[in-house]
């Protein structure tokens, strides 16, 4: 009598993961922080070179996303593990910020690389983030419609980050998508605690505008004119320029064209949720970034706080010069740690939930 063939049902020992276009490593750090084992970033610019080695342990690629080969990505994922292609290209594009985007934009055919190496390498999951304007391009649809041809279960949402406790105003829409099943982003946790201002940098040493913590180089703030020193003095918190006395504000502001603009010289509150971190969250006058209560503009430690990442992730070698502007960037653009930390949780209860994983992997 033939005997029935019993298929063995295969589990995993984990997840490897390459992260396209890791500047400074907030997805990597955040998906770390569950478990999968990012082997691999990419970026152009080598300035991130320091911040992702030295705080992930994992290896940079200098190299920009286009020349990168399917052997250089699928060469970190091992036998016996899930393998995860993470990325999120370059938003300005797409952002609310930018009014200037035109379809000629090089930087958004950079998703269709994305969409290249998913391709050549057939990785079994795939996430990407990314402002939430993103989702209305053609591009984004050719990325959905390309995973869909190769057979991915895929999910897009757009993520409002307070609804899941983060402590900042950001949207982002994230996609992940898995070739073992269905797979949804979970719907925010109900009575969640939302982070406040107070309880991510209430405890930092207090700074004077322009001066940095000795114990700290990267709790750091921009000097303030005497102008914008007088403007700071005169807000309040969780108010704007209109709090001011009419001598105190900008001629710009006084015209019926200017009035629109609330959102620049604000103070934060301690008690809510920071406001979203731009690349010049480190400026008085590009958002509401100024400190609760001292006279001066967040510090560069406390914006990567605002962004998830541990009090000691270290973004530039001792010794070097701390160039605000470029921390700004590096930070501003990052994924929050704690966005990258729910996704990462997100594909771990995915495929526990399919019974695919060894007893041993965590999800948190
Ligand atoms: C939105 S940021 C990514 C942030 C990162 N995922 C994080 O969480 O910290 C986009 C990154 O893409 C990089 N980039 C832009 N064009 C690129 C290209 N052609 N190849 C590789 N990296 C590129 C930029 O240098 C920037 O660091």
């Amino acid at each position: 009598m033939a005997r029935k063939a019993t298929r063995r049902k295969v589990r995993y020992d984990g997840i490897d993961a390459v992260d396209l276009f890791c500047g400074g490593g907030g997805l990597t750090c955040g998906l770390r922080q569950t478990g999968i084992d990012v082997r691999m970033g990419v970026d152009y610019d080598e300035r991130c070179q320091y911040a992702y080695e030295h705080n992930n342990h994992a290896r940079f690629l200098h190299k920009s996303v286009t020349d990168v080969t399917a052997q250089e990505v699928s060469g970190n994922f091992r036998q016996r593990r899930v393998s995860l292609l993470a990325g999120c290209a370059p938003c300005q594009t797409f952002s609310k910020y930018n009014q200037k985007a035109t379809w000629r934009d090089k930087r958004w055919l950079l998703l269709d690389q994305f969409t290249r190496l998913v391709n050549e390498t057939q990785p079994q999951l795939v996430t990407m983030e990314n402002v939430p304007k993103l989702e209305d391009q053609k591009v984004f649809s050719r990325f959905t419609d390309a995973l869909h041809d190769l057979g991915y279960h895929v999910c897009h949402q757009v993520v409002e980050c307070p609804k899941y406790g983060l402590p900042q105003l950001r949207q982002r829409v994230v996609l992940i998508a898995s070739i073992f099943g269905d797979i949804k982003v979970p719907p925010p946790p109900e009575n969640v605690h939302v982070q406040t201002v107070r309880e991510i940098i209430g405890d930092l040493p207090e700074l004077n505008a322009g001066e940095c913590d000795p114990d700290d180089r990267l709790h750091f703030c921009a000097a303030l004119s005497p102008l914008n020193m007088r403007r700071i003095q005169a807000s309040r918190q969780g108010g704007t320029w209109r709090d001011w006395p009419k001598r105190l504000v900008a001629e710009c502001h006084r015209r019926d064209t200017g009035k629109t603009y609330g959102g620049v010289y604000g103070r934060m509150s301690w008690d809510k949720p920071a406001p979203t971190m731009t690349t010049q969250f480190y400026g008085f006058g590009n958002g509401r970034f100024g400190h609760p209560e001292q006279d001066r503009a967040i510090s560069i430690r406390e914006g990567a706080m605002f962004q998830g990442f541990p009090r000691d992730y270290q973004f530039v070698p001792e010794g070097e010069h701390a160039n605000i502007s470029l921390l700004g960037k590096m930070i501003g653009n990052a994924v929050p740690v704690q966005l990258g930390k729910l996704i990462g949780a997100t594909f771990i209860a995915h495929l526990k939930q399919l019974d695919l994983l060894r007893e041993n992997v965590d999800g948190q």
